[in-house]
Order: structure tokens, then C-alpha cells, then sequence
């Protein structure tokens, strides 16, 4: 009979709650004004020839490597995110190698980690989520080959600083450390200028979230060149289509579409804060497109009357420490202020009470 590996049939399988999302989706962190229109008019142009042949990622990567200021080399185009994790376990991590990962996080580092058959060793964040930079160093042992911090991290919005990475990438110089940096738009603060000194290091971006490209899977991952040399063995050669790479030249150029959304994505996720704490219900300040909050008994009673209201947020109840929490993504001022209106007759139904005048 078939059978599929130990490893892969005990996974734990993630589903993310992709069904059903008609309405305002406040609930995956994307950017629900969509793509740059340039983007959009670079792909009316595309032509049957263009489909026809096989996708060549270099030319795109050089615009990348260039827009980023490193070199081609220093570079590799992914599928998403998700395929640099996996590009990552596939190339440092073997059976029984030790992977480190703070939890609550971003599921995929867990999910291809295991895969490999490697040992994922989950360390819990502090109290408030801050990121516990002792327990990660004090957890580094000669079997550690991945540590993966997303910061930004999803779903809490801390950010490490970049000190404290840079710590733990020399504290751990056998492993691969990938700082994802899903969410860097909204913060602005990078580790990628250490890549160069730091050469376990790597760097995951994506064109998912400020770019609202999720849907044609774009990401980059940086680090040495050695390094990427090696990476770069384990990825095809097909893995961006070509739609995505004709995509990308005009995604990059249009700088006053990405900062005006980031901009109003800001001022929202400020305004959201600040109506949290008139109502005196606790979150934790985020760095990124979105806020996590505690509701409590309310949360599930919240969601589902956000959702009659046309407005998906995502419960996070299932993550390490976040029970009964709702994570809530912020974007165009349209969308805020949509969202501001029907938060608070919500909190209202639900029979809370504003504590602190606005
Ligand atoms: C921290 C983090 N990394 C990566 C991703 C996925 O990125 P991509 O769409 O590029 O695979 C997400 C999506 O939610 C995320 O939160």
C-alpha cells in the first residue's frame, strides 16, 4: 500500500478559513484596495506568446535586487513567502535537526519544519508577547539549523529589535536564522542591512500585503550569496510564473500607491488603538497592518456580528496564548472608517461601555 512519510502524515494540517469571504476582509491582512492600477494595466497587455513560453526569473530579479539595493545574487524570487520557508527547511534541516520558533507565529515555519522530520522546539513568547531573546538563546544547541522570527509577528504585532536578532544570529552560526519580514512596509525598520555581516542570515519579503498581490504569490528572500547559491538548488526554476514576473516591474515603480496605502493602513491601525482603549478592551500595540485584541466571552459573539455587518475579522483563538482573541486588519480610510462605524455599534449590542471620551 502507499504510504506517505511518518513526518508528512502527522503534520498538522492548516486551513486557513479561505471559504465564504464576501464582504469587507478585514481578516487575512491584505490590502483590500487591491494592486497598484498600473499592475493591473500591465496585465491587460499580456499577450497569448507571453503565456506560451516558460517564465525567466532572472531579468525580474535584477529590478528587484535593485530596488532593494543588493545584488542578484544576493536574491531569490519565491512563490510567496511560504515557499522561501520551505525553500529554507529544505535546504538546512535534517531529520532530527532542531528547529526554533517563538510561538504564537506565523503557522508555516511549524508546518515545513516538521516536514523534514526535524525536532520543532516552540518557545513561548513573554507575557504581552514580547519576544523572549534569552529563552532563544538560552535554547540554541548544536543541533539548531532554523530559528524563524517574523517581525513584525503575525498575529500580535511585535517587533524584535533588531539588536536582539542580531544576537541570536551570532549566538546560532550553524543555523539558518530567516527574519520574515512580511509586514516591513508598516513598520520600516529592517534587518537587512546586516546581511552582510551576519551570513546565516536571511530575509523574507512579500508582495502579499502592502502590494495586495496575494494572489499572484511573490516574495523575495535575501541573505549571502553563498547562501543563496545553495537555496537557490533546491527551488525550480519555474517556481514565479510568468504573469507574476511581468507583474512585478510596475508593482515596484509605483511608490506613491504603496505609501499612501501604508500611510492610511498607519493612521487606521492608530485610530483602532485608540478606540480599543476607550473602551477599555486590552490589545497589544502592533507594528503592522492589523491589531490583536482580547475579548474575552464577547469574541465569538463579536465576529459573528462584525460578520452579519459585511465585515470579516479572524478569530486567533487557536494560536499559543491568544484564546478568545480577534485579529483585525486595517487599511484605506474608507475601509477604517467602515470598520470604526460598525466596531462600535457592535460593542455597543454586546453591551459594552466606552470608559475614556475619544
Ligand atoms: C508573518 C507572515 N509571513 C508570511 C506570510 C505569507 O506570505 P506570502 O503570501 O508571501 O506567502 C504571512 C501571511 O499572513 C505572514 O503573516
Amino acid at each position: 500500500m502507499l504510504k506517505a512519510r511518518d513526518t508528512v502524515r502527522t503534520l498538522k494540517e492548516y486551513h486557513p478559513p479561505l471559504g465564504n469571504r464576501e464582504g469587507l476582509r478585514l481578516d487575512f491582512n491584505e490590502n483590500t484596495a487591491g494592486c497598484s492600477p498600473r499592475v493591473l494595466e500591465g496585465l491587460r497587455k499580456l499577450t497569448g506568446d507571453d503565456l506560451a513560453r516558460y517564465p525567466v526569473r532572472q531579468p525580474s530579479e535584477q529590478i528587484v535586487a535593485a530596488a532593494l539595493g543588493v545584488s542578484p545574487e544576493e536574491l531569490l524570487l519565491t512563490n510567496g513567502t511560504d515557499e522561501a520557508i520551505h525553500l529554507i527547511c529544505e535546504t538546512y534541516l535534517e531529520p532530527d535537526d532542531e528547529a526554533l520558533i517563538v510561538v504564537p507565529t506565523f503557522a508555516m515555519y511549524e508546518i515545513y519544519a516538521a516536514a523534514t522530520g526535524a525536532r520543532v522546539i516552540s518557545i513561548p513568547a513573554e507575557n504581552d508577547f514580547e519576544f523572549p531573546t534569552e529563552k532563544v538563546l538560552a535554547a540554541i544547541s548544536p543541533q539548531t539549523r532554523f530559528i524563524a522570527v517574523a517581525n513584525p509577528n503575525n498575529p500580535t504585532g511585535a517587533f524584535v529589535p533588531i539588536s536582539h536578532l542580531a544576537k541570536i544570529a551570532k549566538g546560532a552560526p550553524s543555523a539558518a536564522l530567516l527574519v520574515d519580514e512580511a509586514y516591513f512596509e508598516f513598520c520600516g525598520e529592517t534587518i537587512a542591512r546586516q546581511w552582510r555581516e551576519l551570513p546565516n542570515l536571511l530575509v523574507s519579503r512579500t508582495f502579499s500585503k502592502a502590494y495586495g498581490m496575494a494572489g499572484l504569490r511573490i516574495g523575495v528572500l535575501i541573505g549571502n550569496t553563498n547562501q543563496m547559491q545553495v537555496v537557490r538548488r533546491a527551488s525550480s526554476p519555474y517556481n514565479l510564473n510568468s504573469v507574476a514576473l511581468a507583474c512585478l516591474p510596475d508593482a515596484l515603480d509605483d511608490h506613491k500607491y504603496i505609501n499612501e496605502y501604508v500611510n492610511q493602513a498607519i493612521d487606521g491601525r492608530r485610530q483602532l488603538e485608540r478606540e480599543l482603549e476607550a473602551w477599555g478592551i486590552r490589545f497589544w500595540p502592533s507594528r503592522a497592518n492589523f491589531v490583536l485584541m482580547y475579548l474575552g466571552e464577547n469574541c465569538k459573539p463579536f465576529i459573528r456580528k462584525m460578520r452579519e455587518r459585511g465585515i470579516l475579522v479572524r478569530d486567533r483563538s487557536s494560536d499559543y496564548g491568544c484564546q478568545e482573541c480577534a485579529r483585525i486588519t486595517v487599511g484605506i480610510r474608507e475601509h477604517n472608517h467602515k470598520l470604526l462605524a460598525s466596531l462600535r455599534q457592535v460593542f455597543a449590542e454586546l453591551g459594552l461601555n466606552e470608559k475614556v471620551a475619544r
